[in-house]
């Protein structure tokens, strides 16, 4: 497994870690415990050391499945967790440093931990970003001991060169062959700062397997049914925004260009090739997709050819919906 410093926190970890939203559940089915283990154990078993999770995966599940997995692997995984999603109204209002010390408190139980890794602000209003009374407790929270770092997950670039005023040791952003904005402003930057960069939705949720066609069916409680337009969350984390037919449409130019109808090597090699980018946190429902997502450790780079050609499919396909919007 390839593995890279992560940002400044001196962690050397998997380039390649794990996403937990769908853990055990595929989006929307009961949680199972034995399909949430057999994905953690795969993940184990091909050496990646670092996960991303959140309170509100699965209502706590994720984390309360990740804390009794790590008791039995102790000091194999970093674990990044996020917090804030669980206020309603999820209004800058509600944002406050007791309520940020509250969340950090319950993932510590679910997690089963005396110290948290790395806690991220989980998308919180734009305004959030700039607030010193939520990272001046941060701050306290870390020299408490309940946290090693913190840092942020972000739907825009603004919000994460404001949060760059703060002392943060992560950044969360979506960056994929169908999101290119990050790499003009903010990869470099991070860089820069020692700031570490979590590549989330890799595949833009899926689409960029070149796995689904025009009939795939998506159930009723997964959010590619029900937030294509961005009606429960941020339309940007759903197929990374991009309209399903008109993606299905520059996957078939991506399979056409790269000579292949399995993109997924091709897709997490290219998020990694961004030197900025710590770690790639591709979602796995089942233990099979682990295993076959690591395999673009090994996988060779893309040629500058196929290169300049996924950014003509962007620029065709994807720019005009997609890049100014985040
Ligand atoms: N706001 C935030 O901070 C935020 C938002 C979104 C995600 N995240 C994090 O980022 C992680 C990754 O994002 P994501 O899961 O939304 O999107 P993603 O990684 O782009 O896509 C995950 C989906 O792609 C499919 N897939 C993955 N590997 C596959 C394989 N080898 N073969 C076939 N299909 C495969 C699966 O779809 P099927 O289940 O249909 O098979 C899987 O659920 C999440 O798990 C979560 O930890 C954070």
């Amino acid at each position: 497994m390839e593995t890279k410093t992560f940002g400044r926190t001196g962690r050397e970890l998997s380039r390649i870690g794990l996403g937990t939203w769908q853990l055990g559940t595929k989006w929307g089915d009961p949680f199972n415990e034995e399909e949430a283990m057999k994905i953690l154990e795969a993940a184990y078993d091909t050496g990646i050391t670092f996960i991303d999770t959140a309170d509100v995966y699965n209502g706590g599940r994720s984390e309360e499945a990740i804390g009794r997995f790590i008791k039995s692997h102790p000091d194999h995984f970093y674990v990044v967790t996020k917090c804030g999603r669980r206020l309603n109204p999820h209004t800058d209002e509600m944002y406050t440093p007791e309520t940020i010390e509250g969340f950090v408190d319950g993932s510590l139980m679910r997690l089963g931990l005396q110290t948290l890794d790395n806690i991220l602000l989980h998308c919180p209003p734009s305004s959030v970003f700039q607030r010193d009374d939520i990272f001046a407790r941060l701050d306290e929270i870390k020299r408490k001991g309940k946290i090693r770092n913190y840092g942020v997950s972000i739907e825009k670039v603004s919000e994460g060169l404001d949060a760059m005023e703060y002392d943060i040791s992560a950044i969360e952003v979506i960056y994929n062959m169908f999101r290119l904005k990050p790499e003009e402003e903010l990869l470099p930057k991070a860089q820069e700062k020692g700031i570490g960069i979590i590549a989330r939705v890799p595949l833009a949720s899926g689409l960029l397997t070149g796995k689904f066609t025009k009939n795939t069916v998506f159930g009723s409680k997964d959010h590619r049914s029900y937030n294509r337009n961005g009606e429960a969350f941020d339309k940007g984390e759903t197929f990374s925004g991009v309209d399903y037919d008109l993606g299905l449409e520059a996957v078939s130019k991506l399979k056409e260009l790269l000579g292949t109808d399995d993109l997924i090597p091709y897709a997490l090699r290219w998020v990694m090739m961004n030197d900025a980018v710590s770690v790639v946190i591709p979602g796995a429902s089942k233990a099979e997709q682990v295993y076959s997502n690591v395999r673009s450790a090994e996988f060779p780079e893309l040629s500058s050819e196929q290169m300049a050609g996924v950014r003509d499919i962007y620029d065709r396909y994807i720019r005009a919906g997609v890049h100014d919007n985040w």
